[in-house]
């Protein structure tokens, strides 16, 4: 059993090579209330799914994703990572440099706590663990999520050594730490990998040896298996007098302003840890556009067919259901119909293509095709292409309004 190499800093191209279209930040995105404490953040993608979330539901205002706080004005959500690099990469704020097995926050401090795809980076993960119960409201939740070692069969090879946190031992390491523990295990063909390139980026990611790319057959099912481990109540601590939050320095229960929650006093002091603070300078266009290292749309998809969206909805015009998650679509695709428009209100520039977009693995766009020049021989039905982002106009306090179009992939 070994820990995976934390080589963010040494080699951050390894790790940006490839990205899941879909994973758990997704489904665990819509519980979190907030101030969460997302551990090993990374570059910022369960903080990307709850901007959006928070934009959706009309929270505005604050430089962390789930917006200002109803009560007090702390931050809602808070980056750990022990990577300079993955933090520079992360445009989400606060974010705290600090290892997860020494959280420079107080006790209680956070409603929710998270642990993605990071503890198989440690030797022994479970003093991380007790680390977040600590830092943990004593009524709050934490999560953490893991591979199993028999995922992505297709493509793994004999030997692949065990990790420290594997789907088949995580919930009861998470269990070292707290008295209820809840394991919802994924197992099946979930996308594909579609071209060579993308199994070689996937091979990379995920330390497979560059010959298996060579080896399988494209398009490539994968079949994930792992774990979403869901805990609560830490071990030896009662459950609160139904309080959300733990007595804050005055002894009051909530009340005080989260950011005066963080830090512990003495032992460490924010010369142990470093936070930025930083007013977000760009606001998506639409709300199915979320910014940030690696602009995307999310669309709201059926909980009941699958039917996907790209605007709210009070109801699926599909079935009729009423439950709707989150769905990452792909930022590629092919152009299914354009027409070239040459007529418009005065103040918008023609010629320019508009088009309608079938996104790799679902999804349907209308978007403006753009560099390219706006002529029938240059648009073709069938051509790839990838999403893009441009600036739209800038307000009187210099905030930039970001569109999104497609140009050739
Ligand atoms: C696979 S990435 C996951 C990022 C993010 N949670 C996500 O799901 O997209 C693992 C992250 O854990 C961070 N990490 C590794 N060891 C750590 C440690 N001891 N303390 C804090 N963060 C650590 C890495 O720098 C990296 O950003
Ligand atoms: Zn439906």
């Amino acid at each position: 059993m070994t820990a995976l190499p934390p080589d963010y800093d040494s080699d951050p191209g390894r790790w940006q090579s490839w990205e899941s279209p879909q994973d758990v930040h997704e489904i665990i995105a819509p519980d979190l209330r907030g101030p969460v404490l997302d551990v090993g953040c990374g570059e910022g993608r369960l903080a990307s799914i709850l901007a959006e979330l928070a934009r959706r539901r009309g929270v505005v205002g604050g430089s962390s994703p789930l917006g200002q706080a109803p009560f007090g004005d702390g931050a809602r959500w808070v980056g750990v990572d022990s990577s300079p690099t993955q933090l520079a990469a992360n445009p989400y704020r606060p974010v705290v440099l600090a290892d997860m097995r020494a959280l420079p926050f107080r006790d209680g401090a956070f409603t929710e706590v998270t642990h993605l795809w990071c503890l198989y980076h440690l030797d022994d993960p479970a003093p991380a663990i007790a680390e977040a119960a600590r830092v943990l409201a004593p009524a709050g939740r934490y999560y953490a999520c893991t591979a199993a070692r028999d995922s992505d069969p297709e493509i793994m090879y004999e030997g692949y050594p065990r990790s420290s946190f594997d789907a088949e031992e995580a919930p009861e390491i998470v269990a070292s730490a707290f008295d209820e523990v809840d394991a919802q295990r994924w197992d099946g063909k979930f996308f594909p990998l579609r071209t060579r390139e993308e199994v070689r980026a996937y091979c990379r990611h995920n330390f497979v040896p560059a010959e298996r790319a060579e080896e399988v057959a494209v398009p490539l099912w994968l079949t994930k298996r792992g774990v979403l481990v869901r805990a609560g109540k830490p071990r030896g601590r009662p459950w609160p007098c139904g309080d959300r939050f733990p007595a804050g320095p005055s002894g009051r229960c909530g009340g005080e302003a989260v950011r005066n929650l963080l830090f512990r006093p003495g032992r460490d002091g924010p010369d142990r840890a470093r936070t930025e603070d930083r007013m977000g300078e760009q606001v998506p266009y639409v709300g199915y556009l979320t910014l940030g290292s690696d602009p995307h749309l999310v669309a709201s998809e059926c909980r009941s067919c699958g039917s996907l969206f790209l605007d709210r909805r009070n109801a699926c015009a599909n079935c009729g259901a009423r439950e709707f998650s989150p769905r990452r679509l792909a930022s590629e695709g092919v152009v299914r119909a354009f027409t070239i428009v040459h007529r418009a209100t005065p103040d918008v520039k023609v010629p320019y293509v508009s088009a309608i977009v079938d996104l790799d693995g679902g999804g349907v766009v209308k978007a403006n095709i753009v560099d390219v020049d706006p002529v029938p021989d240059q648009v073709t039905p069938g051509m790839r292409v990838a999403l893009t982002t441009f600036g739209v106009g800038t307000d009187s306090a210099g905030t930039e309004a970001v569109g999104f179009g497609y140009r050739p992939a």
